[in-house]
């Protein structure tokens, strides 16, 4: 049964050909899989990587039944994906990882949060609204984080509304209104579960903030949560991806509290930018994982070979056009320094260029040479 998967007979579909799509290729040539991206951008990070590649839109019903009608496995790089679709290609028989249930479910941050509910899944309080008129009923209970059900990315459908003067940009569509954690830390675990029901979960993560801008500067691996809270994030995960019956790999959200709980933010289904190190710093990587998880393949070690920091890559603030990488050289002779360029043509700012993931087991060695690659490399135009 395994020769199958090493022949190339068996056509395995992703949705969206960004920077993971293009990971996941890397991780492919390995077992020698043969790979089709969909993808709306001609440029994207995969065009030019494999033969497979079609532009066309991810949330058009007819574009992604086509494009999963010849398949036979079809997978994800990002949620916001046409599921109506995936569900008609599953109907058929086609092999859709993660299950387009689950997806939709995980699309729309408030049937998110009322899974967790149903599911006895710690997560902060929350009430969901329906309009602003809804939000404003709510106002004696501000502060509240207000999350915009579908279409938030990357912290853009999430609003902190601290006053009545704050409704003025409330989001007028449904939401979850939640109270706002007291957060210790900001952390993320990457699992695995294949058609067997094996579990794999990789060490946490930590996000260290930048000091005034509310941006992720960089995340470390291994964690350095307690034993005991290392062991609460796994079995949280496990809880979740065995109640969903899930398939491939899943990156999970969350917070440390100050009081020392932990509480579920979001589920990302798919691989994630927090596993991005694994591919230097772990036995196997996230995205070796989810191509083992969706092919029922025995899941991989996901044992820290190196303590490791990732540096995000994004395009420099005031900087527009053809990207221009400054600085790698010296960044090179930093020992432990791998970047990873996502081939993208066009920078602008604060977009996802690339990143680096940072080899060194001294913490305090590590956060100076992640300072010094901050200011080394830089995403110009
Ligand atoms: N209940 C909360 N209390 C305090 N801060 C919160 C809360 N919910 C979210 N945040 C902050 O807002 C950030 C973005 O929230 P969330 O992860 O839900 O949104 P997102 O749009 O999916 O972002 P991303 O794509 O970056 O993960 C979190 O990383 C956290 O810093
Ligand atoms: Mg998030």
């Amino acid at each position: 049964m395994y020769n199958k998967y090493f022949y190339r007979d068996l056509q395995i579909g992703i949705l969206g050909g960004g920077q993971l799509g293009r990971m996941l290729l890397q991780a492919a040539i390995d077992f020698n899989l043969n790979i089709h991206i969909l993808d709306p951008d001609s440029q994207a990070p995969c065009s030019a990587l494999t033969k497979n590649f079609q532009v066309g839109s991810l949330t058009d019903f007819d574009t992604v039944y086509r494009f999963g009608e010849d398949l036979d496995i079809i997978t994800i790089e990002i949620e916001n994906v046409n599921v109506d679709a995936l569900e008609k290609l599953e109907s058929e028989g086609k092999k859709i990882y993660p299950a387009p249930a689950t997806i939709r479910m995980i699309q729309d941050k408030c049937t998110q949060k009322q899974w967790f509910t149903q599911h006895k899944i710690p997560t902060a309080p929350y009430r969901i609204t329906q309009n602003r008129n809804e939000v404003v009923r709510e106002v004696n209970r501000f502060p509240l984080v207000q999350k915009l059900g579908k279409g938030g990315y990357d912290g853009k459908g999430v609003h902190i509304l601290k006053s009545i003067g704050d409704l003025a940009y409330a989001f007028d569509a449904p939401s979850v209104l939640e109270t706002c954690v007291e957060i210790q830390k900001e952390i993320a675990v990457i699992v695995a579960r294949n058609l067997s029901g094996e579990i794999a979960v990789f060490p946490t993560i930590e996000m260290v903030f930048h000091p005034t801008e509310n941006l992720v500067e960089y995340l470390f691996s291994p964690s350095e949560l307690s034993e005991e809270e290392e062991k609460r994030v796994v079995s949280i995960a496990t809880e979740i991806v065995k109640k969903l019956g899930y398939i491939g790999i899943m990156a999970v959200e969350m917070f440390l509290d100050k009081k020392g709980e932990i509480l579920v933010n979001e589920l990302a289904p798919r691989p994630h930018n927090s596993g991005h190190h694994t591919i230097r710093s772990n036995a196997t990587s996230q995205y070796e994982q989810h191509l083992r998880a969706i092919l029922n393949l025995p899941l991989g070690s996901t044992h820290p070979l190196h303590a490791s920091a990732m540096l995000n890559l994004l395009g420099e603030p005031k900087y527009q056009g053809a990207v221009i990488y400054q600085g790698v050289e010296d960044a090179l002779k930093i020992e432990g320094v791998y970047p990873h360029f996502y081939g993208k043509t066009h920078t602008k700012p604060f977009r996802k260029m690339g990143h680096v993931t940072i080899l060194e087991k001294d913490k305090d060695t590590l956060i100076q040479k992640v300072k010094a690659v901050k200011e080394t490399l830089r995403v110009i135009a």
